[in-house]
């Protein structure tokens, strides 16, 4: 990727300027006065959301990868179109091809409020097509400012339906994992990822003190990450009308090679999905449009 060719077509002077990121892989880096962002080409990967005067929103791993053919671990990856294990090939990489392929930048955009926009475009091609057979256009808009907000637009280009999953995957940095308490489930239903997705309900609301992995299927609400010592921060979604919230824990943090043995102390993910039911079928020449807005509490 030629970064003076990318910084020609889209770079914004003073907002907007790409460089070699780790591992010499792109990335959009955006400064403005709202906010520093990271976005890479590889996965259209959000690595970075630090709103001025407030700590990073998103936890991203020391440790992890920075190769072509792997996802990065932190920030925002885009799960699609299967989320988990592909339903009938163990073979295929687990949550689909969207975050470990490279995207385009579309275009770039100097917003309203000090809100810097980049739009990276990914459609189907040999690579994908051999893992997932269908024709497609995704639009992944991230948009840096006073809140963040990440919209993936999907499109069939096809001449056939298809059925897909997305998850936008965020890990949010927290100072204590076990000094954290998500509101906004309370009364929802969630298939527990660690009991045979068997289906419980969620009575009040969620604090850590074990390996959380769990899909709430009926979940259209905000959520709140609240924390003792820290603000709060919001999270609202469209097209979305279900929610992952995962914790690796001890043993889980352990086993994967690019996740440090004690970050699941400082990290949550809630995901904006459309998992399981919530699986959306596409006709031909449709799309859908799922969003997250991400949002620190003041006070
Ligand atoms: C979550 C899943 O969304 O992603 C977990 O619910 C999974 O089961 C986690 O462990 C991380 O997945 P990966 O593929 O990035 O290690």
């Amino acid at each position: 990727m030629n970064l003076d060719a990318l910084n020609d077509d889209f770079g914004i002077p003073g907002k907007i300027q790409f460089e070699a990121g780790h591992g010499g892989l792109p990335m959009a880096k955006v400064s403005n006065d709202n906010c520093l962002g990271e976005m890479y080409l590889h996965g259209a990967h959000v690595t970075g959301y630090q709103p001025l005067g407030s700590d990073p929103l998103l936890w991203m791993s020391g440790e992890s990868f920075f190769f072509p053919d792997k996802p990065i671990r932190g920030g925002v990856p885009l799960c699609w179109p299967w989320f988990g294990a592909h339903p009938t090939d163990p073979e295929l990489p687990q949550h689909g091809l969207a975050r470990i392929a490279d995207w385009d930048v579309a275009s770039t955009n100097q917003l309203a409020d000090d809100t810097s926009e980049v739009v990276m475009r990914l459609t189907d091609n040999a690579e994908t097509r051999a893992a997932w057979a269908h024709p497609f256009e995704l639009m992944m808009r991230a948009c840096f400012g006073e809140e963040l907000t990440l919209e993936l637009t999907i499109s069939n280009s096809g001449d056939e339906p298809f059925d897909s999953a997305t998850a936008i995957h965020t890990y949010f940095a927290v100072e204590n994992i076990e000094a954290v308490t998500i509101r906004g489930l309370a009364g929802r239903q969630f298939t527990d990822q660690l009991d045979n997705n068997a289906l419980k309900l969620q009575s009040g609301s969620l604090r850590f003190r074990a390996e959380v992995d769990r899909v709430y299927v009926d979940s259209e609400d905000d959520v709140v990450i609240e924390q003792e010592g820290r603000p709060a921060v919001h999270v609202s979604k469209t097209g979305s009308r279900s929610t992952v919230v995962w914790n690796p824990w001890i043993a889980k943090s352990q086993r994967m090679p690019d996740f440090p043995d004690d970050g699941y102390q400082t990290m949550v993910c809630v995901e904006t999905t459309n998992a399981e039911s919530d699986v959306r079928t596409l006709q031909p020449g449709r799309t859908h449009v799922i969003r997250q807005v991400v949002a620190p509490v003041d006070g």
